[in-house]
């Protein structure tokens, strides 16, 4: 479905006078259609700047991209993105945001009402169509962000941190939500996430990257059963899928914080 080729990117350096920063190197990746796949690396290892390379928002300057045969080369129509910071209209209501996009493509009232209503449900929010997102909690005004992305029927949804603002316990079930929801559509998602726990409980696979300019470390498959409910997390094996991931991580985590202590 998504297949990367030696995706690199490195900012500035040229005539700005500043020096180059190196961000990404040598990404090969291949996502398959349907797959959870998951994206973790120290603070400021370029995760967020591949999600961003993946969504055509910035070029790579290095590497070839293709989703479904096709390579991108700008923002794609079937990929959509939702952001760890709020990204609904204060000024709309639920339903209001979540027909946001189908009115940009010109789809007719009826249409997008009706593919609104249906995304609203799925995503739990039903007896919240006509609230704002003022009267909703943080993890309500990220299910309309979700439903807001899904109604354009994306091929991929790029997630970037998008619970990271929550609290621990409406992080985990609103993963629980996102498994359904990729269980419904057979979506593929690719997720990017700085949480250990999160990245086992709802992966497929997992990447973890090294510490700036970020490359892959290793591949961790995350073979739990599914449907998979939030109760995995009490289980012996993703304990010790979480010391995989972990001991993966720790040594990058230690260059990462040497790297900011230093202040480069
Ligand atoms: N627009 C930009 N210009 C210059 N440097 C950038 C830009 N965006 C990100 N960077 C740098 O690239 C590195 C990776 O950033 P980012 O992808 O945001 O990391 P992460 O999401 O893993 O925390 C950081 O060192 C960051 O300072
Ligand atoms: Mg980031």
């Amino acid at each position: 479905m998504l297949n990367l080729r030696n995706i690199s990117k490195v900012f500035g350096g040229t005539d700005d006078g500043l020096a180059s920063v190196p961000a990404v190197e040598n990404i090969s990746i291949d996502v398959r259609a349907g797959e959870f796949f998951s994206i973790i690396g120290p603070s400021g290892c370029g995760k967020s700047t591949l999600l961003r390379i993946i969504g055509g928002l910035i070029p790579a300057t290095g590497g070839e991209l293709t989703v479904a045969g096709e390579t991108v080369k700008g923002p794609h129509r079937s990929i959509a993105m939702v952001f760890q910071e709020e990204s609904t209209f204060p000024w709309r209501t639920t339903l209001g945001n979540v027909e946001f996009g189908l009115e940009m493509h010109g789809v007719g009232h009826a249409e997008r009402r009706q593919k609104a209503v249906e995304m609203i449900r799925l995503v739990g929010l039903s007896e919240f169509e006509k609230r704002y997102p003022s009267e909703l909690s943080g993890g309500m005004r990220q299910r309309v962000a979700i439903a807001r992305a899904l109604i354009l029927e994306p091929k991929i949804l790029l997630m970037d941190e998008p619970f990271g603002a929550l609290d621990e316990q409406t992080r985990i079930i609103l993963g629980e939500e996102l498994l359904k929801i990729r269980d419904a559509l057979n979506q593929t998602i690719i997720f990017v996430t700085h949480n250990i726990n999160e990245s086992v409980q709802l992966s497929d696979r997992v990447l973890v990257m090294t510490a700036r300019p970020g490359k892959i470390k290793t591949m961790v498959e995350i073979d739990l059963p599914h449907p998979r409910d939030s109760s995995i997390i009490a289980s012996d094996r993703f304990g010790r899928l979480v010391g995989q991931v972990w001991s993966a991580l720790r040594e990058e985590s230690i260059r990462s914080f040497r790297q900011t202590e230093q202040g480069h």
